[in-house]
């Protein structure tokens, strides 16, 4: 823990959306009076019906039950873009940046995404697209991702990203599992000057999947890049968007319609199908992304994160977009042609918010001085990081060099389950200590619980859990409401369990000490160890495999394997890449492992459950604290891995 403190700063403070004694009487009638605090916050977005029942939810594991604004009925296209036209149509809504630096930024009003989405929107329910379909899209940072996901929203279609950098096998289960009619892609993307085979990768996804829901393929052409076409099933966007009209009544839904699905891992099982609904979801995205970034009507605001992942959907489309924010959106990645890139963009586009994530500012602090020098940066107000712990290091130099010392950091805490921010400092209002998430938002009530789920109180570590709920939370697991239940409210009784570890210091800020169950967190990019290992576990020569994560300098985390073989098998350089492409297929480029140790055998209780807590210590090079290896079956095992892992290094 860092015992730095950065206060204030009184520029912040001066033209802050919040002041300090706001915040306080805010949460605590928030927490106190929730039905008047949320019935008050409610009216931001606009609703044709408002709502008259506003909090009525459950979190007894047996009568699970989370409905907010219950009678209220809305559409969060609506509220993203018609609600903006009367007085800001021509407004920058939009402003895309290429890869390439020579290709020039697109930009769209609030009024041309509205007449796109239209389009799309009309175009869907020509292809049979209805209220409640689940439509897949796979698609690179471009302003037409966006669109796709408005586009949904406008008719009732529950919208269902999947990261470009997941693989064919990754997209086919999401694909299967909900069902979809229609996936929205295009030919490639590009990251980094090259391509990512989006198109190709749809393809094969949809060979493999079993059953054949998926009645077309949506192509936007975006590289140009040669693609294989299937002329029954694959339609181009432009075909069926030109000529559409731009005029299509958004759908009315109800608070609790679910508005999107969105994957994420967890320590066992396959990826759950997140159900987020639209009003709260909306109000509560759309009143964080107010304060957490001090929204101001002219700002503007450039959250980095790709749609494919819960940040890109709360804080990219739909908590900027209902607040009428001028976003920057950008297809490449940071460091690309170099990494003063990100600086560039800023000063180009005049940036005033930026939202980002540690693993950037790791990368960009390894190469500072390339990462600063074309660029000044100076229409910087507020900065913000998500995703996984920021050490203080980076903290320190993203506020004093890169913030130039005078803008306030976000460190905000949440998850995909989450739907918004939960934990997180406010500009103009809290200290700031480099690594803490600090404060509860609004509505959240935070507790620490020892691992019998008692109470903590005062400086202490502990599990994580939520007392109550708060309206941006996921509603259920598609399909699958008792793992719902089973997953977050059965091991502490009557909280949600984040399944983070965190630590409360003397003042009350919380920070997060990492996950506690088996999910990784690998350069903010979550994945469960379960995932990895049964992949691996497919290849003929694993007998077992292991798969732990090791601090890492960029990525936070690295993705640390142990692999027995199967008798007869040996470890070889082509084994070793042979796993590794496994991982890749089953997967995506995302799980690429760092290190992989042969292990003649591995650390087990007699009852044969792999120890690892031992093997996490074994791959981050500390030996010291094993702790007690006397209930293995074999505790010589340990010793044997030590040496393997030594020599390897
Ligand atoms: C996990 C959730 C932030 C939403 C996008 C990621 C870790 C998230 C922080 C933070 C420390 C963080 C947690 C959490 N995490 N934010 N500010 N400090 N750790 O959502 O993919 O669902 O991952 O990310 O471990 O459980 P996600």
């Amino acid at each position: 823990m860092s015992s730095t403190r950065y206060p204030v700063i009184e520029a912040v403070r001066k033209q802050a959306n919040l002041s300090a004694e706001q915040y306080e009487a805010m949460y605590q009638q928030s927490i106190n009076d929730p039905d008047v605090f949320w019935a008050e916050i409610a009216k931001r977005i606009e609703w044709n019906h408002f709502p008259t029942k506003i909090k009525n939810t459950n979190f007894d594991k047996d009568n699970l039950d989370i409905r907010w604004f219950e009678d209220g009925q809305l559409n969060a296209s609506h509220n993203c873009l018609d609600r903006h036209i009367a007085k800001h149509g021509d407004k920058t809504a939009l402003v895309w940046e290429a890869d390439s630096e020579t290709e020039a930024s697109r930009k769209y009003s609030y009024q041309q995404l509205l007449d796109e989405v239209c389009k799309l929107a009309n175009g869907l329910k020509s292809m049979g697209i209805t209220r409640g379909d689940i439509v897949t899209l796979y698609m690179p940072m471009v302003p037409e991702a966006t669109i796709a996901m408005l586009a949904c929203a406008r008719i009732g279609a529950v919208h269902s990203v999947v990261f470009g950098g997941f693989s064919p096998e990754a997209l086919a289960g999401r694909i299967s599992d909900g069902k979809s009619k229609l996936v929205i892609t295009a030919d490639a993307g590009r990251r980094g000057g090259k391509s990512v085979p989006l198109k190709h990768n749809v393809d094969d996804a949809l060979a493999l999947c079993k059953a054949d829901y998926v009645q077309s393929v949506l192509v936007l052409r975006h590289t140009n890049d040669e693609v294989n076409w299937y002329p029954k099933r694959d339609v181009e966007y432009h075909t069926l968007v030109d000529g559409q009209s731009t005029a299509c009544v958004a759908e009315n839904m109800n608070a609790e319609d679910p508005l999107f699905v969105l994957y994420t891992s967890g320590s066992t099982g396959q990826p759950k199908g997140v159900v987020h609904t639209t009003g709260g979801y909306l109000v509560y995205t759309s009143l964080s992304h107010h304060y957490i970034f001090d929204h101001k009507a002219d700002d503007t605001y450039w959250c980095m994160a790709d749609i494919g992942w819960i940040t890109g959907h709360s804080y990219a489309v739909y908590g900027p977009l209902s607040n009428g924010a001028s976003c920057v959106m950008y297809e490449g990645v940071p460091n690309y042609p170099d990494a003063g890139r990100l600086g560039r963009i800023i000063d180009k586009h005049q940036v005033n918010v930026l939202y980002t994530a540690p693993t950037v500012i790791r990368a960009l602090m390894a190469t500072a001085d390339e990462a600063l020098a074309s660029n000044h940066r100076n229409s910087l107000r507020l900065l913000g990081t998500a995703g996984e712990p920021i050490n203080p290091e980076s903290w320190i130099w993203f506020f004093e060099k890169f913030g130039n010392g005078r803008c306030p950091i976000m460190d905000t805490w949440w998850q995909t389950e989450t739907g918004g921010v939960m934990l997180t400092p406010l500009p103009g209002v809290t200290e700031l200590k480099p690594g803490s998430a600090t404060k509860p938002f609004f509505g959240i009530q935070p507790a620490l619980l020892d691992n019998e789920g008692k109470v903590l109180t005062g400086a202490t570590n502990g599990n994580l859990v939520i007392c109550d709920s708060w309206p941006g939370q996921m509603r259920s697991i598609l399909g699958d409401h008792q793992r719902f239940a089973d997953t977050y409210f059965s091991s502490f009784a009557g909280n949600y369990f984040s399944s983070d570890g965190a630590r409360r210091d003397e003042d009350g800020d919380y920070w997060i000490t990492g996950r506690v169950d088996d999910v990784l967190n690998v350069s903010g990019h979550r994945m469960g160890t379960a995932e990895l290992e049964s992949a691996l576990a497919g290849h003929p020569a694993v007998a077992e495999a292991a798969v732990v994560g090791f601090p890492h300098n960029i990525k936070g985390e690295g993705i640390y394997i142990y692999v027995t073989l199967v008798e007869g098998q040996h470890a070889s350089a082509e084994l070793l890449t042979e796993l590794r492409q496994t991982l890749r297929t089953e997967i995506g480029p995302i799980a690429s492992p760092d290190v992989i140790q042969w292990a003649d055998d591995l650390p087990k209780t007699r009852s044969g459950k792999i120890m690892r807590r031992i093997l996490r210590k074994i791959a981050a090079d500390d030996y010291d604290s094993l702790g007690d290896i006397s209930t293995l079956a074999d505790p010589s095992v340990v010793a044997r891995l030590i040496d393997e892992r030594r020599a390897i290094l």
